[in-house]
């Protein structure tokens, strides 16, 4: 039985979200996702997430290779949040090549390519920019 996590906003959900939530969960036997809480959402991204927390829980939750969702409220429990929910592989998108690299001691660690043209950022400006 193998375990993979992954981590992420997903805010506004996107194709792209899709698509790497049913590649990570084909890693593996079960997908964890850490979703990032909407403090760290905005320590990292600088603004508020669109959907608050409890409704981008409320869709990850819905979707068919999503088997477990928690809350990650800091970037720098990652090493915690693998070993409590005994992760055999950690997935990131390829924006975060090589940065976590420190893990390969407790997991393997791999990194998928993004989906081109996407992202939420993006959408959030076309939306901004309907008239
Ligand atoms: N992701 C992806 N392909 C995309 C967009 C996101 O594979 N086109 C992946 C990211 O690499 C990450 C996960 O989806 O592993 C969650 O990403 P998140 O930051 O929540 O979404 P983005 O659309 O990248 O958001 P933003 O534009 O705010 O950075």
């Amino acid at each position: 039985m193998k375990t993979v996590i992954t981590f992420g906003t997903f805010d506004v959900f996107h194709s792209g979200h899709v698509n790497i939530l049913r590649r990570s969960r084909e890693m593996g036997d079960r997908l964890v996702v850490g979703i990032s809480s909407d403090q760290l959402n905005f320590s990292k991204k600088g603004r508020n997430p669109v959907y608050p927390l409890r409704s981008r829980m409320n869709i990850l939750h819905a979707i068919r290779y999503v088997d477990q969702v928690f809350v990650e409220e800091s970037l720098d429990l990652k090493r915690e949040y693998i070993i409590e929910h005994q992760a055999d592989i950690l997935v990131m998108g390829d924006d975060w090549k090589g940065k976590f690299e420190e893990f390969k001691d407790i997991c393997e660690v791999k990194y998928l390519p993004r989906t081109p043209s996407i992202s939420t950022t993006e959408i959030i400006e076309v939306i901004k920019d309907i008239e």
